[in-house]
């Protein structure tokens, strides 16, 4: 069965250029063929702060949005996530959608859209390796970093050039092949 790539947009502010990062990203998807891309904002899963009581790997989980974004992010086989950088790191909006689950991430590969200005969000995309890691996920090294963002957005469209392009269709290549290698592992552990 081709797998699912849930691309997960990070910034959830008024006026964000990631809905239009994500939707270029989801049609270079759809060209690569190797997955059935599905587009994650969240700023329609629009969690709270987290509230759980208990640790998210116990899988207690009391309330409906994390009942239902657990349901989301257990249909996902791997992960783009396009994120801004905000004072060199990665939203918080995302950090907080990464904590309220555990073992749906598991083993499962993700890649790194970032964008921002002449850092091209690499720091933010350094600076979330480790958070994915602690969560069992593999991200890989092939990512993708945009730079000058905003020049690259007219009328709501991200138009990506020849050389981002490239750079996903690297990345969706390795998230392939990673993909293909870790489903036994997700197998072992369901
Ligand atoms: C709170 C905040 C902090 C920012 N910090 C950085 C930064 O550290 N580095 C950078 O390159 N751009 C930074 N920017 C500019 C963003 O890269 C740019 O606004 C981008 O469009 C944000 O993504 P979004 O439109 O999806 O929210 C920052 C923007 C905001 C709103």
């Amino acid at each position: 069965m081709t797998p699912t790539l849930q691309i997960v947009i990070a910034s959830t502010r008024p006026g964000r250029v990631g809905p239009a990062v994500a939707e270029w990203v989801r049609e270079q998807a759809e060209t690569h063929g190797g997955f059935v891309p599905e587009i994650i904002d969240l700023a329609e899963v629009d969690l709270p702060f987290f509230n759980e009581p208990s640790h998210p790997r116990f899988g207690n989980y009391v309330h409906p949005h994390t009942l239902s974004w657990s349901a989301t992010v257990q249909r996902g086989d791997a992960f783009v996530f396009v994120t801004p950088e905000y004072n060199h790191g990665f939203p918080a909006t995302l950090k907080n959608a990464l904590d309220y689950l555990h073992g749906e991430w598991g083993y499962k590969a993700a890649g790194l859209v970032s964008y921002g200005g002449a850092a091209a969000g690499t720091r933010a995309a350094q600076m979330l390796k480790p958070v994915l890691s602690a969560l069992r996920m593999t991200p890989v090294a092939d990512g993708v970093a945009i730079a000058g963002v905003a020049s690259l957005v007219q009328n709501g469209t991200f138009t990506g050039t020849e050389a981002l392009a490239a750079m996903t269709k690297t990345m969706l290549d390795e998230l392939a092949r990673t993909t293909d290698a870790l489903a036994a592992l997700r197998t072992k552990t369901a």
